[in-house]
């Protein structure tokens, strides 16, 4: 029988790295999509060799408009099937909003809101007619609050996660049997957390950082269980628990005044 297909976003860096790795352990033929077409290659002849998997390289910048449908033509015209979802691509900006190239946060929202979306609604329909997937949405901690000085960012990811949450429960209620999931990172230790491209950078101690693996395994083993939101690790667990003990108000100061502080 043939392996099943995995896609993964943003998968030549970071925690898109770890997602292809284990899904690749797992017997996932996969599907590597990020710009970097070098990183891409030697990261499929690697995984291809570790795991005895078929890896298939797309270069496609999700920033631009028609790239998920692009993108969606390409796996549909090859006759590729993908049984697993990993909406990882995603980009950050640091800094003072009315300071920051607006060019740069519309590309942002571009990637991490709208190709996001338009690759859930067309892999969606794909899996909802052979009444099998998974689809595995990256949101992050930052969704659970508005974070000053990363404020289009964090709304980015409160998008991600109230529309993953409300389709979960909608293909949930349809029995379709296409599963949907949230996974709420932490600051977790990949190039984001230090990448000059991203504005200013925020400071923080190595320690209150989940590793990129650790953060993958979780997302890719609660995905398929079935949970609807994923928070990975203890320290995030009580972080999300906490922005429903105050107001939002007064959640956004302490928060504005950690980002103030711990920003360089
Ligand atoms: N690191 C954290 O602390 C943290 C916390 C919470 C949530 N997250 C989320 O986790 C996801 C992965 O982040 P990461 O930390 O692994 O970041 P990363 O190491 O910076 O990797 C980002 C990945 O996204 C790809 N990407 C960026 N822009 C793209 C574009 N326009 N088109 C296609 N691919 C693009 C990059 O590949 P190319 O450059 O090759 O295109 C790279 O593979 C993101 O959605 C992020 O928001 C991260």
């Amino acid at each position: 029988m043939a392996n099943k297909i995995a896609l993964v976003t943003g998968a030549s860096d970071g925690i898109g790295l770890e997602f292809a790795d284990i899904l690749g352990a797992r017997g996932y033929d996969l599907i590597l999509v990020a710009r970097r077409e070098d990183k891409l290659n030697s990261i499929a002849t690697s995984l291809t060799q570790e795991h005895g998997v078929n890896c298939t390289v797309i270069v496609a910048d999700l920033s631009q408009p028609q790239a998920a449908q692009q993108l969606f033509q390409n796996t549909q015209s090859n006759n590729l099937r993908v049984d697993f979802l990993v909406n990882n691509a995603g980009l950050l900006h640091n800094g003072f909003f009315t300071e920051l190239d607006i060019n740069a946060q519309e590309r942002m929202i571009a990637v991490n809101v709208l190709a996001l979306t338009s690759l859930t609604h067309l892999y969606a329909n794909d899996m909802s007619a052979r009444k099998n997937g998974h689809i595995l949405n990256v949101a992050s901690l930052a969704g659970w609050m508005p974070i000053p000085n990363q404020n289009v960012y964090a709304a980015t990811k409160s998008y991600v996660l109230s529309f993953t949450q409300a389709l979960a429960d909608e293909l949930n209620a349809a029995e379709n049997g296409v599963v949907v999931s949230a996974l709420c990172p932490g600051y977790t230790a990949t190039k984001m957390m230090d990448n000059p491209d991203q504005g200013a950078k925020l400071n923080i101690a190595p320690n209150m950082m989940m590793s990129a693996k650790e953060v993958a395994e979780q997302g890719i083993r609660d995905c398929l269980s079935g949970k609807m939101t994923i928070v990975p690790g203890m320290a995030n667990k009580f972080t999300a628990a906490i922005t429903h003990i105050f107001s939002k108000t007064r959640l956004t100061k302490l928060v504005g005044s950690f980002y103030r502080k711990n920003m360089g």
